[in-house]
């Protein structure tokens, strides 16, 4: 059947894309919608090969599926997408993770305002139906996709932005003296470092401390399961890196077995030039006193080395999180974009759709 908006002459149809079954030709619309839609809405980004993205979209995530939805023109082109991510059923945490869905997608700049964006949150809110999900959570950044969200009745709760910096911008000298300063033999504490893999047998030690980090970090008023890092995520993540080439890095500052501080970033040959920062948090009662400035300070120090041809550190940052903000500020960071996490629920999600009936036939192939 064949689905159309009241006002909208144009037939969009509704199928699901599976990585696992799609064949080359479906692959390669696939592939090339979705650099197109990279390039629209990222633009000046480097993208990976087809051959990597396929390969990365392809890969088993171990604590989430993906179910992917692509709404085609009359034409069979690809106008627009919905990827929509839950917590895997028998995995850890599953019953925290069970309200939520996790919502990627958009629609072509040349299909929209044709009503493929609310078409596709209809299969938002069957799935949200299905699975008894109580909760969608979408990331934006761009006044389109702002506007999109607030006609449909989506809340911002949490706002954060990408920061950059160079490293040719790096003071030397006061990265010395951040080190210098974390690693008083006063503090007592003693410095781990990492350099392309975590072993296992480690990070398996690592999980519930670096979690309850992480957890302390602010997401303002999303509404969420708790954050943890789990092995699974590495594992596959690992075996990512293993596939494409890359590194992760560790520094820790402990104070016997307990972690003090940690810093982690990431190294991806296929974007040769960055260094991607992930987590660094201080345990509460250590804060205030220059770790956090010390182990960013071992950890640039240290991708320089394994990396010279790093030229640009990529991190993000909550808006709320004053402190690493004015750290990132002092090391040279600046703002790149600015993202707002939105979420909706299904009553709102069915209140706007029942605005905007459908009066022809439905394509769901
Ligand atoms: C957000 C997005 C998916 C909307 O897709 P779309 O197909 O244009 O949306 P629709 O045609 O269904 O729009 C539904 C309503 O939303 C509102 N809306 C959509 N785009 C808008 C804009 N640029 N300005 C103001 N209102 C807008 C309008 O009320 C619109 O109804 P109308 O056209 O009858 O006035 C699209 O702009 C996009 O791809 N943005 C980038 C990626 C993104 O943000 N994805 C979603 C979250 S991950």
């Amino acid at each position: 059947m064949l689905e159309t908006r009241a006002a909208d002459a144009r037939p969009f149809a509704i199928s699901r894309f599976d990585p696992h079954l799609a064949s080359a030709a479906e692959w390669v619309q696939y592939v090339a919608y979705w650099r197109l839609r990279n390039e629209e809405d990222f633009p000046h980004e480097p993208l990976p090969s087809d051959a990597h993205a396929q390969q990365f979209m392809q890969q088993h995530m171990p604590l989430h599926e993906m179910h992917r939805i692509v709404a085609r023109d009359a034409h069979g082109h690809i106008a627009g997408s919905i990827n929509m991510s839950v917590r895997r059923e028998g995995t850890p945490d599953c019953e925290a993770h069970a309200p939520f869905v996790n919502v990627a997608g958009g629609v072509r700049q040349s299909h929209r305002r044709q009503g493929v964006g609310s078409l596709l949150l209809r299969e938002l809110l069957a799935l949200m139906d299905t699975q008894g999900k109580t909760t969608a959570t979408f990331n934006v950044h761009l006044p389109e996709s702002h506007a999109f969200l607030a006609v449909i009745g989506a809340t911002e709760k949490h706002r954060s932005m990408e920061n950059r910096m160079a490293f040719a911008g790096l003071d030397n000298a006061a990265l010395a003296r951040w080190r210098a300063e974390a690693l008083a033999p006063a503090h007592g504490l003693c410095l781990e470092i990492h350099a392309g893999r975590v072993p296992f047998e480690r990070l398996a030690t690592l999980m519930a401390p670096l979690s309850a980090l992480l957890e302390d970090a602010p997401t303002t008023g999303l509404a969420r399961a708790p954050m943890r890092f789990e092995l699974a995520d590495f594992r596959a993540w690992y075996a990512e890196i293993d596939r494409r080439g890359g590194e992760h890095f560790l520094v820790l500052l402990r104070e016997g077995d307990e972690v003090a501080a940690v810093c982690d970033a990431s190294w991806n040959r296929l974007y040769p030039d960055r260094m991607f920062q992930r987590l660094t948090a201080v345990a509460r009662r250590w804060r205030g006193k220059g770790l956090a400035k010390g182990v960013k300070a071992v950890m640039l120090q240290l991708v320089r080395e394994r990396h010279p041809g790093v030229v640009m550190a990529v991190t993000q940052n909550a808006e709320v999180n004053a402190p690493m903000l004015a750290i990132n500020r002092q090391l040279g960071f600046a703002p790149h974009r600015h993202d707002g996490a939105y979420q909706i629920g299904t009553e709102s999600l069915r209140a706007f759709l029942s605005t905007r009936p459908l009066t022809s036939r439905e394509a769901r192939t």
